[in-house]
């Protein structure tokens, strides 16, 4: 399996694969994140198990023995399939397809792990579009039991299947939806999280105000603001300004405070800092 982009999301992506078995190349254009990766992996193969204990337990020197860290997107030539997962952004992934498509042999297919970006358009740039479809993991990919499938106008049928096996093998099912920006998941989700963050910054109420009213009143197991640190803010952001560009609708305009905390660099848990600060103690 290729994986390309090892920030928050493509690094659980790997070690998803990795943990079920599978040999992994993952390509990141950032050497400094490439290092990182290799702890988190590892934690992630040695921890997983223990927060989803139906996940296998894996050795940790095996699974990195399975993984090839590298920056050249060369390497994916031997994979089978390959899931991308750069940066939430139109201009980074386009030029990214183009990429892969010069070095990935033909009927290589391309899983597009996006927040809102149309998977129809991103095949375009590629000469396998029938090989394209969205695949919209939730993060940490290991500890969850389904994605979000975006099937883009040309998607094959013999992709879907393909994808429907990978899947399988990964002990996820799938909810298959259309190619509209967002999907379902982030075109109610963002909003939701937008709507809180606006919470905080116009009525003054406290993150852990707002997180307690959805996990002790509605029983959900995270916050919206929790769920955006985890997230990443800066991802959070840059989806919700896609959203706003696609739908030219004022209900996608991304808060004022979002926007300042990802320019201070208070992203959540990946800095260290968000709407909570994290390092030994984690909001409860
Ligand atoms: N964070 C999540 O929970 C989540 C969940 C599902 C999907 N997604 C989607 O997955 C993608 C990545 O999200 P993220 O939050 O991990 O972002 P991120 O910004 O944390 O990480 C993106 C990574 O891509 C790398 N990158 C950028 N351009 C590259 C290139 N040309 N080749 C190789 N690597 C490149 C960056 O160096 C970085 O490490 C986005 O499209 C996002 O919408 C994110």
């Amino acid at each position: 399996m290729g994986v390309v982009g090892a920030g928050g999301i493509g690094l659980s992506v790997a070690a998803d694969f990795v943990i079920h078995g599978f040999g992994v190349v993952l390509v990141d254009i950032d050497e400094s994140r490439l290092e990182k990766s290799r702890d988190e992996l590892s934690r992630a193969v040695l921890y997983g198990p223990m927060l989803r204990t139906a996940l296998p337990r894996v050795p940790v020197e095996e699974a990195l023995a399975r993984t090839v860290f590298t920056t050249r997107l060369e390497a994916l030539a031997s994979c089978e399939f390959v899931v991308e997962n750069v940066t939430e952004s139109w201009d980074v992934k386009r030029g990214l397809y183009r990429e892969l498509d010069a070095v990935l042999p033909p009927g290589v297919g391309i899983g597009v792990n996006t927040s809102s970006i149309s998977i129809g358009r991103l095949a375009a740039e590629t000469t396998r579009a029938p090989d394209v479809i969205g695949i919209h993991f939730m993060n940490p990919s290991y500890l969850k039991d389904a994605v979000e499938i975006m099937r883009g106008a040309e998607t094959s049928d013999a992709c879907l299947a393909r994808v429907s096996g990978i899947l399988e093998a990964l002990g996820k099912s799938a909810v298959v939806v259309g190619d509209f920006p967002g999907f379902v998941s982030n075109r109610i989700s963002h909003l939701f999280f937008n709507e809180a963050i606006r919470v905080v910054e116009e009525q003054g109420v406290e993150p852990a105000t707002v997180d307690a009213v959805f996990k002790k009143c509605f029983g959900h197991r995270m916050g919206p603001l929790e769920t955006a640190d985890l997230i990443g803010l800066d991802t959070v952001a840059l989806t919700l300004d896609h959203l706003y560009d696609s739908y030219g609708d004022e209900k996608f305009r991304c808060a004022e405070l979002l926007r300042s905390m990802v320019k201070t660099q208070r992203l959540g848990r990946k800095t260290g800092h968000g709407f909570y600060q994290y390092g030994p103690v984690q909001p409860s």
